[in-house]
């Protein structure tokens, strides 16, 4: 055996002092006592899966002034997320072999964590699904319009969504519909004019649409951002092959002027009312929602800047997210139970990774978090290319020690691996 670790792990829900053995990077064996070639005792500090971060923008290739897979990949090893799944938004966007092929060769040179990327479904390449589909993890569909956008024509839906119900992979939508979003356009200068020029009907729309054109379709269909209580309403009864993900941002924080910089905190779909916030962030606890999701969607200090109106939208989050919510877990308002399965367990289920549980034959991708060492964010010390936060001042819990394929990618708040060290999980 490689590798044993001690300490008190997360396995099948509860908390046990034991030892996780691994052999080839992969989870062999958890008993009371094991001793690998190397054994690592935490003693009573907390091991559990490492997250999963199944939305991230890491804008590479293309806008890699923002983000590029080494910067955006250091960050996710630093929050605890050793797996980050790519969307199809950045320049060239990943719509063909070609593109998806040349941004996992960029990733597999860069990433220090393991990776997936999504193929962006547009008008022009629904009749090559099934081909793509040999090259990505999942497929991304905008149906409203924001950062450098892949357009849709929703009349093409139905269709699409039978061709991806045949390649077994999942289909992720960000669920603003573009005619409704036309219609209460307007020139905005703060937060508020944000939400009332993106109002909740619009999330409605879209997912009402999704909802009725994936009827009797197989398709696995997971809706990104979920932000208004109309939204959620409509998802109370879905069915099985439909799922939902919820960010840090819209579960923590609603629009207001009391938000500075306003351009900060610019996002689509924008952050909307207090109760809003508050009712995603009861339903999240409850374990109505299937997924906690970053949505890191970095802009520079310079373009966040600009005018209100002219700024883009899109917010930094893979670093913060598993670290607040441990946090929150710590003040007991949501339960170990419920942030491993929106963080780990599910993404791992919607994307086919063998990850995001500590059980025999999965990777050995784990965190070691010590409960009493609490911080306060701090923008300077994040590592995303973009150097800011919406969480600066933040509390968090940021963890000891980070886990990939049993290797030991973070310690002493230092990477421990070499770029390149991330691996695609799709082949
Ligand atoms: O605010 C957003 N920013 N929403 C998106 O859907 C895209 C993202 C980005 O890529 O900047
Ligand atoms: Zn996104």
């Amino acid at each position: 055996m490689d590798l044993s670790v001690e300490g008190k792990a997360y396995i099948n829900g509860s908390f046990e002092q034991c030892c996780i053995g691994v052999e080839n990077g992969k989870i062999s064996s958890i008993k009371k006592v094991l001793k690998g070639d190397v054994h690592l005792n935490f003693g009573y500090k907390l091991i559990l899966p490492a997250g999963i971060d199944l939305h991230v923008h890491f804008r590479d290739p293309g806008m890699i002034n923002k983000e590029d897979f080494a910067t955006g990949s250091m960050a996710a090893a630093f929050g605890g997320i050793t797996c980050f799944f790519d969307m199809p938004n950045t320049i060239p966007q990943t719509t063909d072999i070609n593109s998806l092929s040349d941004k996992i060769m960029t990733a597999s040179k860069k990433s220090f964590v393991d990776f997936g990327v999504y193929a962006g479904i547009t008008d022009n390449n629904i009749n090559n699904i099934e081909t793509i589909a040999k090259k990505c993890n999942g497929f991304k569909i905008y149906l409203g319009s924001t950062t450098n956008t892949l357009m849709f024509n929703k009349q093409n839906l139905k269709e699409t969504l039978i061709k991806i119900s045949s390649t077994n992979k999942p289909v992720l939508f960000h669920a603003e519909d573009d005619a409704c979003l036309n219609k209460y356009k307007t020139i905005e200068k703060n937060l508020v004019d944000h939400l009332n020029s993106r109002p909740a009907i619009c999330e409605e729309t879209a997912i009402k649409n999704i909802l009725e054109t994936s009827k009797g379709v197989n398709a696995k269909v997971h809706i990104c951002h979920l932000s208004s209580c109309e939204g959620l309403e409509l998802l109370k009864n879905r069915s099985k092959n439909i799922t939902c993900g919820v960010t840090p941002h819209h579960c923590l924080i609603s629009a207001g002027r009391n938000l500075n910089p306003q351009t900060h905190f610019k996002v689509n779909p924008p952050l909307r009312t207090i109760f809003d916030k508050e009712t995603l962030f009861n339903v999240l606890r409850n374990g109505f929602i299937d997924v906690l999701e970053s949505d890191h969607a970095p802009h520079t200090l310079d373009e966040k800047d600009a005018e209100f109106n002219d700024a883009p939208s899109g917010i930094p989050g893979v670093e913060t997210i598993y670290p607040m919510f441990l946090y929150l877990v710590k003040q007991e308002k949501l339960s170990f139970q419920c942030l491993v399965s929106l963080l780990c367990e599910k993404p791992a289920e919607i994307l086919n990774a063998h990850k995001g549980k500590i059980k025999v034959g999965n990777d050995a991708d784990f965190i070691v978090v010590d409960l009493k060492k609490e911080c306060k964010i701090s923008s300077e010390k994040l590592h995303s290319k973009c150097g800011w936060s919406p969480f600066n001042g933040w509390p968090a819990l940021f963890p000891d020690a980070v886990f990939v394929r049993g290797e030991k990618v973070i310690e002493n708040n230092e990477i421990q691996v070499s770029q390149g060290f991330g691996k695609f999980i799709g082949e």
